[in-house]
C-alpha cells in the first residue's frame, strides 16, 4: 500500500499547501486532497470555507458552487473512501465501521445508573450520513412550525416554508410496483421532488410478517394511516431509505453533493482538523487547522473573503465555537479561552432521542421460506443479491414504523404529564449555572411542547416494526424534555474530544412518559390481533407492572441517544439562550454561519437527517442571497 493506499473514488492529488507562516513556508508538507480541475494547490483564499465535510456542509459546497465562481473549501477532519454496498452496510448498524466515527464516550449518566454511552457521529467525507442506517423520514408540520413559533410572529422557519427544501434535498423514486401493491406501501408525490442527486429509493423485498403487524394497530384507538411519509402527518406510514436504486448502493452526502460534481471552484481537503476560527475584531476571517494524517502538529491558516461556515455536527460545532472564544463567558475564562462573544447558548440545549428497549418474544407466520417456498432462505438471500440485487439483503433497517402522538399512547394521562409539564420550575431541571437566557429558552420550549402533548400531530412514540420477528423493539422517545451539555474540558480545553453529558431522564416526566410507552407497547401486543400469535414479554417482563417498577426499569435500561444529537447552538432568539438567528448567522460576530443539526432548537419526530438536508438547502439559499 503507498501513501495514499485507499482506493479513493476519484482523482487525488498531493499538494503543497501555501502556509503563511513563514516558518512553515519552507516545509510544504503534503496534503491529500482532491481537486476537482486536477490543480495542485489549495487556494489562498476562498469566499467560503466550510468546516466539516459531512451531511449539511457537502450539500451547501454544492449549492454554492453551482454559480461556477463562487470558490468554496471543505475542510474534513475525517478521510475521503470507498462507497459500499447496501449487503456490506447492513453487515453491521453504523455501516462503515467504527473506523468512521468519532470513538467518544458520554459521561457517567446520573440518572441512568451512572452509565456511559457512545457518541457516535461520522468522521469521514459524507458525515454520519455516510454511517447512518439511512431511514429517511421527516417530522410532522407542527415540528418545524414549533421553531418559527419559538421567534413569534412572522418567521420564515415552518412547515410550509420548509417544505419546498424538503422537495429539493431529495428525489423520490417508486417502489417496485409488485411489491408496493403486496404490502399497500402508498405514496403521494405532491411531497417529493425529483432534482436532488441524494435519493429517497426502496429496497425490493420486505417481510411478510409485516401486514399483520401493520393491521393491528387499526384497532388501537386514534391511528391515522397517512399515505406519504412526507406528509407531515403523524400515524404509521411506509417511508423510503437512503438508497439509489440504480446500483443498490447507499445515497449519502458524499454520492450525492461530491463525486459527481466537476467544478473548479469547489475544493476539498480530508484528513485535516480544524482547530479554531480565527476574528479579525468580531469578523469571521478564516480558519486554522491541522493535517491530521502526518501527525504533524503543522499550523496554516486558511482565508475565508465572504463567510466561515460551520458544518461539524451537533458534538463538535460547539466544541469549535467554544475554542475560538464564543460560549458561556465563565466556561471560557476557566478554560483559559479569551471571550470573543459572551454566548451563553453554545453547547447547551443538547437533545437526542433516547431508546427503550422493550422485547416481545414471537414470530409472525408465514415465516418468509413458507411464502417464498424456498428450502434454505439464505441461500435464496444470497442467490438474489449475486444475480439481481434484491431480495433481503437489499434491505436496510426496515420501511414502516408508527409515530405516534400523546393523545393515542396515553388517553386517560397525557393531560396529567401537560398540566405538569406547565407547573414546573423548570430552572431546576437543568445544569447548574445554566444562564437565566438559557432557562428561558428552556421555558418557552416547555410552554410549546406541552401543548404538543395534547396534539395529535406531535409523534413522541416512534416504534419500528420489522415483520421478520417480533415486532417488539426499541421504541424511541421522540420529544425528551431533558437537555443536555456539550462543553469543552476547562482543565484540558485542546483535548480531541468535548465532554458529553445527554443529561438523560434530567426531567423526571421523561420517565413518566416512557412508562406510558411500556404500557402502549404492551397494549399494542397484548390487546390487538397479534395476541394471536401468542408473545411473551422478556424485558421488562410481565411481572414487571407498577409505576414505580417500571420507572425503574426505564432507567437501568434507557439508551440516551438514537445518535442523533442536536440543539447545541440553537436558532433562537439571543435572549431565549439562541446562538444563531433566523438567517443562521452566530450573534454578535460578521462572517460565521452554522449550517447542521446544531442549529435545531428543537428535535424533529424522525431521525435527523432529511431534516439536516432540508435546512442546509435552505441555508444555501440564505448564504447566496447574503441574507
Ligand atoms: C450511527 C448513526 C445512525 C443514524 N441513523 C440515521 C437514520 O437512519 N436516519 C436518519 O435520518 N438519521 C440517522 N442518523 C442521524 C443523521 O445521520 C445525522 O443527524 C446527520 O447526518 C447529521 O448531519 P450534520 O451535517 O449535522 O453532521 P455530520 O454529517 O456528522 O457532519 C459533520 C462532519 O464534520 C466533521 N468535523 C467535525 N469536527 C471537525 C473539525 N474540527 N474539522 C473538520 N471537520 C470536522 C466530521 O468528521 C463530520 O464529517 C444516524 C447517525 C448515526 C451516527
Ligand atoms: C488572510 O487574512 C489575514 C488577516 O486579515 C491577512 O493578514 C492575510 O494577508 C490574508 N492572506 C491572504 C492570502 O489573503
Ligand atoms: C453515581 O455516581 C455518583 C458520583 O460518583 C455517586 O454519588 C452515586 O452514588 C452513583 N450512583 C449510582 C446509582 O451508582
Ligand atoms: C419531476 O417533477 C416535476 C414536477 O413535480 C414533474 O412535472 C416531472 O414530470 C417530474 N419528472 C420526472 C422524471 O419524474
Ligand atoms: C385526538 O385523538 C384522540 C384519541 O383518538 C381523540 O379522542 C381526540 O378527540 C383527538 N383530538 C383532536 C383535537 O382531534
Ligand atoms: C392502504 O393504505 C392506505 C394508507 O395507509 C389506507 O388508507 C388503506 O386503507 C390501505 N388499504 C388496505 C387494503 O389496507
Ligand atoms: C471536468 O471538467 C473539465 C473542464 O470542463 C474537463 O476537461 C474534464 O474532462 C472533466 N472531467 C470529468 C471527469 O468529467
Ligand atoms: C501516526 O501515529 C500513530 C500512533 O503513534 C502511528 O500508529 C501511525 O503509524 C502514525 N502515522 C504516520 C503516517 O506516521
Ligand atoms: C422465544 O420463543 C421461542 C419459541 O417459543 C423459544 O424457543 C425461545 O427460547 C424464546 N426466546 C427467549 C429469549 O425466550
Ligand atoms: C443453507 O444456507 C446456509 C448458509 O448459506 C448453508 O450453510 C447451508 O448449507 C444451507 N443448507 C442447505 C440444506 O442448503
Ligand atoms: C434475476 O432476475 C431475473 C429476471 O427477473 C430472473 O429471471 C432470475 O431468476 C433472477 N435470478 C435470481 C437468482 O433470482
Ligand atoms: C490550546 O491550543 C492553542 C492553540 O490552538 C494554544 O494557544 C493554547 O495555549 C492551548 N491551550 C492549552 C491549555 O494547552
Ligand atoms: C388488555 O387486555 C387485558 C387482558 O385481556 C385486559 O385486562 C386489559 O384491560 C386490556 N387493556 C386495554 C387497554 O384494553
Amino acid at each position: 500500500m503507498s501513501f495514499f493506499g485507499q482506493n479513493f473514488l476519484g482523482f487525488i492529488a498531493a499538494a503543497a499547501l501555501i502556509f503563511e507562516s513563514s516558518a512553515w513556508a519552507f516545509q510544504r508538507p503534503q496534503y491529500e486532497l482532491r481537486y476537482l480541475d486536477d490543480s495542485s494547490q489549495l487556494r489562498v483564499s476562498y469566499d467560503y470555507v466550510i468546516v466539516g465535510g459531512g451531511t449539511s456542509g457537502l450539500t451547501v459546497a454544492d449549492r454554492l458552487t453551482e454559480d461556477g465562481k463562487s470558490t468554496v473549501l471543505v475542510i474534513e477532519n475525517g478521510p475521503l473512501v470507498e462507497s459500499p454496498l447496501i449487503s456490506e452496510i447492513m453487515g453491521g448498524f453504523g455501516g462503515m465501521g467504527s473506523g468512521y466515527t468519532y470513538n467518544t464516550m458520554s459521561v457517567p449518566q446520573s440518572h441512568l445508573r451512572n452509565r456511559t454511552f457512545p457518541v457516535l457521529t461520522g468522521r469521514v467525507v459524507g458525515g454520519s450520513s455516510a454511517v447512518n442506517a439511512m431511514m429517511t423520514v421527516r417530522g410532522t408540520s407542527e415540528d418545524y412550525d414549533r421553531w418559527g413559533e419559538l421567534f413569534g410572529q412572522g418567521s420564515s422557519w415552518n412547515w410550509k416554508n420548509l417544505l419546498p427544501y424538503f422537495k429539493k434535498a431529495l428525489s423520490f423514486t417508486l417502489p417496485d410496483p409488485l411489491v408496493a401493491s403486496a404490502f399497500n406501501i402508498t405514496h403521494d408525490l405532491q411531497y417529493w421532488g425529483n432534482t436532488s442527486h441524494i435519493y429517497a429509493g426502496w429496497p425490493s423485498f420486505q417481510y411478510p410478517g409485516l401486514v399483520p403487524a401493520i393491521d393491528a394497530f387499526r384497532e388501537v384507538p386514534g391511528v391515522e394511516f397517512p399515505v406519504d411519509s412526507g406528509a407531515g402527518r403523524a400515524g404509521v406510514y411506509w417511508f423510503p431509505t437512503f438508497l439509489d436504486p440504480k446500483n443498490v448502493q447507499r445515497s449519502y452526502a458524499k454520492t450525492g453533493h461530491y463525486e459527481r460534481i466537476n467544478r473548479t471552484n469547489y475544493d476539498l481537503i480530508a484528513d485535516t482538523r480544524v482547530t479554531k476560527v480565527l476574528f479579525d475584531g468580531r469578523r469571521a476571517i478564516g480558519v486554522s487547522a491541522q493535517q491530521t494524517r502526518l501527525n504533524t502538529t503543522l499550523l496554516s491558516n486558511v482565508n475565508a473573503s465572504k463567510e466561515v461556515i460551520l458544518a461539524a455536527g451537533a458534538i463538535h460545532t460547539p466544541q469549535l465555537l467554544q475554542l475560538s472564544g464564543l460560549g458561556p463567558k465563565k466556561l471560557l475564562e476557566s478554560a483559559g479561552v479569551q471571550t470573543i462573544v459572551d454566548l451563553p447558548g453554545v453547547g447547551q440545549n443538547f437533545q437526542d432521542h433516547p431508546m427503550l428497549s422493550t422485547v416481545q418474544n414471537f414470530t409472525i407466520h408465514p415465516e418468509p421460506s413458507d411464502l417464498f417456498g424456498e428450502s434454505n432462505f439464505s441461500t435464496w438471500a444470497q442467490e438474489v443479491w449475486a444475480f439481481n440485487r434484491t431480495g433481503p439483503y437489499s434491505l436496510g433497517v426496515g420501511n414502516v414504523a408508527a409515530w405516534l402522538p400523546m393523545p393515542v399512547i396515553s388517553p386517560t394521562y397525557h393531560e396529567t404529564i401537560a398540566s405538569k409539564l406547565e407547573t414546573q420550575e423548570h430552572s431546576a431541571f437543568l445544569a447548574p449555572g445554566t444562564d437565566p437566557t438559557v432557562v428561558e429558552g428552556y421555558r418557552a420550549q416547555m410552554k410549546n411542547l406541552a401543548s404538543s402533548i395534547r396534539s395529535n400531530n406531535t409523534a413522541f412514540y416512534s416504534l419500528s416494526l420489522t415483520g421478520s420477528r417480533a415486532p417488539g423493539g426499541a421504541s424511541v422517545f421522540l420529544h425528551p424534555l431533558s437537555r443536555g451539555t456539550v462543553n469543552i474540558d476547562v482543565r484540558k480545553p485542546n483535548a480531541t474530544e468535548p465532554i458529553v453529558d445527554y443529561r438523560a431522564l434530567s426531567n423526571p416526566l421523561d420517565v413518566e412518559i416512557l412508562v406510558e410507552f411500556i404500557k402502549f407497547t404492551r397494549l399494542y401486543h397484548f390487546n390487538t390481533s397479534l395476541a394471536a400469535f401468542n408473545p411473551k414479554e422478556i424485558a421488562p417482563g410481565e411481572n414487571v407492572k407498577s409505576s414505580e417498577e417500571l420507572a425503574a426499569y426505564v432507567q437501568r435500561s434507557i439508551t440516551p441517544s438514537e445518535y442523533h444529537p442536536s440543539g447545541t447552538a440553537a436558532m433562537l432568539p439571543r435572549e431565549l439562550g439562541g446562538v444563531v438567528n433566523e438567517s443562521l448567522l452566530v450573534y454578535g460576530v460578521d462572517g460565521l454561519r452554522i449550517v447542521d443539526a446544531s442549529i435545531m432548537p428543537t428535535l424533529p419526530g424522525a431521525n435527523t437527517c432529511q431534516t439536516v438536508y432540508a435546512v442546509a438547502e435552505k441555508a444555501a439559499d440564505l448564504i447566496k442571497s447574503r441574507l
